[in-house]
């Protein structure tokens, strides 16, 4: 298979480093990633170790070719993703894992055939050409446009085969948003603690916070309408906490870097819904603000 990568983060390194063993892999990244890679390859530590081998480059070569292009980038830049991807659009399947809700709309409204899912993989980035897989957790696909169940098996069998676990569902839609409960409910306070996210229920304080904050977010997923239950989503949360215990989550590490966060397509996507029906998020309101003050401070 012919694999593009576009973004390439701690989580997009990781699946395109793991894909490269089998496929022909393109990187999409910044330049003192993509030099070091095209140099040395990528070396990965922690619960996989390995020197992968995939090509990358600092944009997408005209005339690029690919069966599967991944959408790594942070889930503000997915629409200035699509401008670069737009020569793929008709021919290629998209996929995307990425945190917060409404990537998969916008990937939609330029490629005719989507995948979208989640994944619970804690990835750190080390520095160029280096990232620590931190903790192991499980991917899910479902159908978002133009694909079939026959097209989810033979994606889920190619991402097996490269050591992701990948479970396939018919709701994507619950998926995504038991997703974005979790990221909503670890990454601020990650971020806002600074610590790694097993701390988050290893410190009974933070973990009582952890709870009320996941329940919050939990109750307004349910007024969309998505069938999740509290107890088994606060439980979720705090389990992938502990399987990610070494991860600093992808919040803590945009602030580490100076980096812009992706609070919007997370907390923010929960403040949003939660307005539509009249719902008080007293915590995820705070944490939404306290991230946001943060953002600002680096810009
Ligand atoms: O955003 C993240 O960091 C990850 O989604 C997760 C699973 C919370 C692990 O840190």
């Amino acid at each position: 298979m012919r694999v593009l990568v576009f973004g390439a983060g701690a989580i997009g390194s990781l699946l395109g480093g793991l894909l490269s063993a089998r496929h022909e892999v393109l990187l999409i990244g910044r330049k003192a990633h993509v030099d070091a890679i095209r140099e040395h390859g990528l070396r990965v530590s922690g619960k996989t170790v390995r020197l992968a081998k995939p090509d990358a480059a600092t944009r997408v070569p005209g005339g690029a070719e690919a069966d599967l292009v991944v959408v790594a980038v942070k889930a503000y830049d997915t629409s200035s993703a699509m401008t670069h991807l737009r020569g793929l659009a008709k021919s290629a399947t998209f996929l995307t894992l990425q945190n917060g809700l409404g990537n998969a709309d916008v990937i939609g409204r330029t490629a005719l055939r989507v995948v979208a899912g989640t994944t619970a993989h804690g990835v750190t980035f080390v520095g160029p050409g280096e990232i620590r897989h931190a903790g192991v957790g499980e991917t899910v696909i479902g159908p978002w446009r133009g694909v079939d169940e026959a097209d989810l098996v033979r994606l889920r069998d190619v991402l097996d085969d490269a050591g992701i676990p990948t479970r396939v569902t018919s709701d994507v839609r619950t998926e995504l948003w038991a997703k974005v409960v979790v990221n909503a409910s670890i990454n601020p306070l990650a971020a806002l603690a600074g610590v790694p996210n097993g701390r988050l229920v290893r410190d009974k304080r933070l973990l009582a916070t952890v709870e009320a904050v996941c329940r919050e977010a939990a109750a307004v997923a349910r007024a969309e309408g998505v069938a999740i239950d509290a107890a088994e989503t606060v439980h979720r949360t705090t389990l992938i906490a502990r399987r990610t215990a070494a991860n600093r989550s992808s919040m803590l590490q945009d602030l580490d870097l100076g980096r812009r966060t992706e609070i919007d397509a997370i907390t923010g996507a929960i403040l949003r819904a939660a307005d539509r029906h009249g719902l008080a998020t007293p915590l995820n309101r705070a944490l939404h603000a306290l991230v946001k003050a943060r953002d600002s401070a680096a810009a």
